[in-house]
């Protein structure tokens, strides 16, 4: 029998990297855990590595990694803790890794997916900030490595799962019209817009139907998650920001559709739980068991589909926007979005102005090239000191 697959988690103590544990113990004769990553949730990092007895654990700084080396040693195990950028990149891209699971969230996941990317790992894609900032750049390592890159967001692995398996041809060559991507609204789809300056974090962390992350949540409720996922679609099936249509759906039972010229519409339904997604891409391309429970279609009983309101949701339209600039505006836009939403989770701006933070940092900027990893952390900078002044002039 072959060895089980080695599998690094970076992000493991983070909604995603969870759902990546609950599949993974579910087929230990599958799957084996080499590496898992924390940034603050440390305890939580100590008990998986318990749990799951990976080879290495990653934490941000000396002292941490220390902390954790020793109850580590206290509690009988053998897992080797590493620090820092350098620890998420060597774990990534150690040649007895077969998969990685790209789950830090925001640009911090950068460079440890690029360096699983450039180590021709399988890598399963949760970490869309990464494709936003840095597309072409990240493309063209997957082409160079051979590397197989397969999406966590649900949207793209309804979308993957809906393509034909040459899509790599380009949409035209394969009869492809559209993609259409679902959103749930998130949890102001319907609240009064003159209400959108009093919500607070917890209101927009509620989202109807997932249990994600924090900043992730927040995305989703201003549908800067779509736009992100917007751009992320048109790296990951080469499609243009006008082949994307983005169509609410508030039962998040469909995550996604391809609209084909035959007039032939494939969709993906299931329950609203990411171990699908991830369940699907470990496994590509045969299929395992998720744990997730079968779809009731007649508890379900309707599907709604709705327009989205691009005064309700200005994130979208500026997503857009930076999708059909290209260059450095995408990464400038996830960077000024970071920023815009740590200040709203931190109760210092109120949640309409993170739109305002991100449209105003984005206009005193031209968008300029990205010829290389620098000139992307180069926008990702500026956008970040832009968005931090507009925090100071506001004195927040
Ligand atoms: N949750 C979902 O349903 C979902 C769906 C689709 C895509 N995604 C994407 O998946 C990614 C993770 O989302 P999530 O919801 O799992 O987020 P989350 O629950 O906030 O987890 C984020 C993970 O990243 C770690 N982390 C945070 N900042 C870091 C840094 N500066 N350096 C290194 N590690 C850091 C966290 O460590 P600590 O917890 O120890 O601080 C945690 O392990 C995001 O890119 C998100 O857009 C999520």
């Amino acid at each position: 029998m072959s060895r089980p697959q080695q599998i690094t988690v970076l992000g493991a103590t983070g909604s995603i990297g969870l759902s990546t544990l609950d599949v993974i113990a579910r087929h230990p004769e599958r799957y084996q855990v080499f590496a898992l990553s924390g940034f603050t949730r440390l305890n939580e990092l100590l008990a998986l590595c318990v749990r799951h007895t990976p080879r290495f654990a990653v934490v941000p700084e000396a002292g941490a990694a220390r902390a954790l080396q020793d109850d580590l040693s206290a509690a009988g195990l053998s897992t080797r803790v590493l620090v820092g950028e350098e620890g998420l990149c060597q774990v990534a891209a150690d040649p007895e890794v077969d998969a990685v699971m790209a789950a830090i969230v925001g640009a911090a996941g950068l460079r440890p997916t690029l360096a699983a990317v450039e180590a021709g790992k399988k890598i399963l894609l949760a970490n869309k900030e990464a494709l936003v900032m840095s597309g072409a750049l990240f493309m063209q390592a997957v082409r160079k490595s051979g590397s197989v890159l397969l999406p966590i967001d649900s949207e793209h692995n309804a979308i993957f799962q809906c393509m034909p398996q040459d899509f790599a041809r380009g949409l035209g060559a394969v009869g492809v019209r559209r993609i259409l991507l679902t959103a749930s609204g998130g949890p102001f789809r319907q609240t009064p817009l003159a209400e959108l300056a009093h919500v607070s974090p917890e209101q927009a962390c509620a989202h109807p139907n997932w249990s994600m992350g924090r900043k992730i949540s927040v995305d989703s409720a201003s549908m800067m998650n779509k736009g992100l996922e917007l751009i992320e679609a048109c790296w990951l099936f080469d499609a243009k920001p006008s082949q994307v249509e983005v169509v609410i759906h508030p039962q998040s039972v469909i995550h996604s559709l391809v609209d084909y010229i035959d007039g032939s519409v494939l969709a993906q339904l299931g329950n609203p739980d990411m171990r699908t997604p991830i369940a699907n891409a470990l496994a590509w391309p045969e299929r395992i068991d998720s744990g997730v429970p079968p779809l009731d279609l007649f508890a379900v009983a309707r599907l709604d589909f709705q327009a989205p309101d691009e005064e309700r949701f200005p994130c979208l339209r500026l997503a857009r926007q930076a999708a059909e600039a290209g260059n450095s505006a995408p990464a400038m836009l996830n960077a000024a979005n970071e920023v815009a939403v740590a200040a709203f989770l931190d109760g210092r701006v109120r949640y309409p102005e993170i739109a305002s933070i991100i449209e105003e940092t984005l206009n005193l900027e031209p968008v300029v090239a990205v010829k290389d990893l620098e000139a992307v952390f180069a926008a990702d900078a500026k956008a970040r000191v832009l968005a931090e002044q507009w925090l100071s002039r506001h004195g927040r």
